[in-house]
């Protein structure tokens, strides 16, 4: 079932009373519910909704209840955006600062009905595994009962050639995936979603995920939901 949310009122009524043709055409958002599969292509991000930035900042924080509302299509749309977007596709820089540029965090979304790599290019989510395995993505109880656990994970090998050590990498690495989390908490903030940032995972999840090796190391993880 689709709800309609009419925005740009303001823009339409500024034209009405000025008697000009509005400046931008009324808006209908949709929320198409998600269809789990191999892919899910999400639409692109719609760069207008919510509140304004420094109503974000003001309601910015930690969630820890969510109901078992699902997140729409639109609404996972803008969270992955918001979290590892691209915004500059002439080089592929994301809507998130990374060291060097080097980007090393990989996006990995859990829902009740699979583990999902998010693609930047294309803004889709491929399906790694089928099954639910919410509750390693985390080490609290709420954690199983949001609409969607994002884990970032770090791959070092974008660091191979770098002479930075190794501790230094681990550092930048967790500091690059709290930008991505902070992204997302400022979007959920402004959108009426919830989020919180978390340092804890279950020791299996990178074997869950099928990542395993030294390459990889779990840099945080965040849960989203309504
Ligand atoms: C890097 C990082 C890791 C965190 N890990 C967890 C966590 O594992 N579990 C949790 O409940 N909260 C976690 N938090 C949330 C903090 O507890 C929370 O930000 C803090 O209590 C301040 O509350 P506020 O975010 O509502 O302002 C984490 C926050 C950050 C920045």
């Amino acid at each position: 079932m689709k709800q309609l949310l009419i925005l740009c009122f303001a823009a339409l009524a500024t034209a009405c009373c000025s008697n000009q043709p509005p400046q931008e055409a009324e808006v209908v958002q949709t929320a198409t519910p998600v269809v789990h599969g191999a892919e899910i292509t999400l639409p692109a991000p719609y760069l207008k909704a919510g509140l304004t930035i420094g109503e974000a900042l003001a309601n910015r924080r930690s969630w820890r209840e969510y109901s078992p509302e699902k997140l729409s299509l639109e609404e996972l749309s803008g969270v992955l955006y918001a979290a590892a977007g691209i915004n500059r596709p002439e080089n592929d820089h994301l809507t998130a600062p990374s060291a060097l540029a080097l980007y090393p965090i990989r996006v990995y979304a859990f829902f009740e009905e699979g583990i999902y790599r998010y693609e930047a290019k294309g803004h889709k989510l491929v399906r790694v595994k089928e099954g639910n395995f919410m509750a390693v993505s985390g080490a609290q109880p709420f954690v199983a009962t949001a609409a969607l656990n994002l884990v970032y994970v770090a791959d070092l090998s974008v660091y191979a050639d770098k002479p930075i050590p190794a501790e230094h990498v681990r550092y930048l690495c967790g500091q690059d995936a709290a930008g991505y989390a902070e992204n997302v908490n400022l979007y959920t903030a402004g959108t009426g979603l919830r989020s919180i940032t978390r340092g804890s995972a279950a020791p299996e999840l990178l074997q869950a995920i099928g990542l395993e090796g030294e390459q990889y190391f779990f840099a945080l993880a965040q849960s989203v939901g309504k």
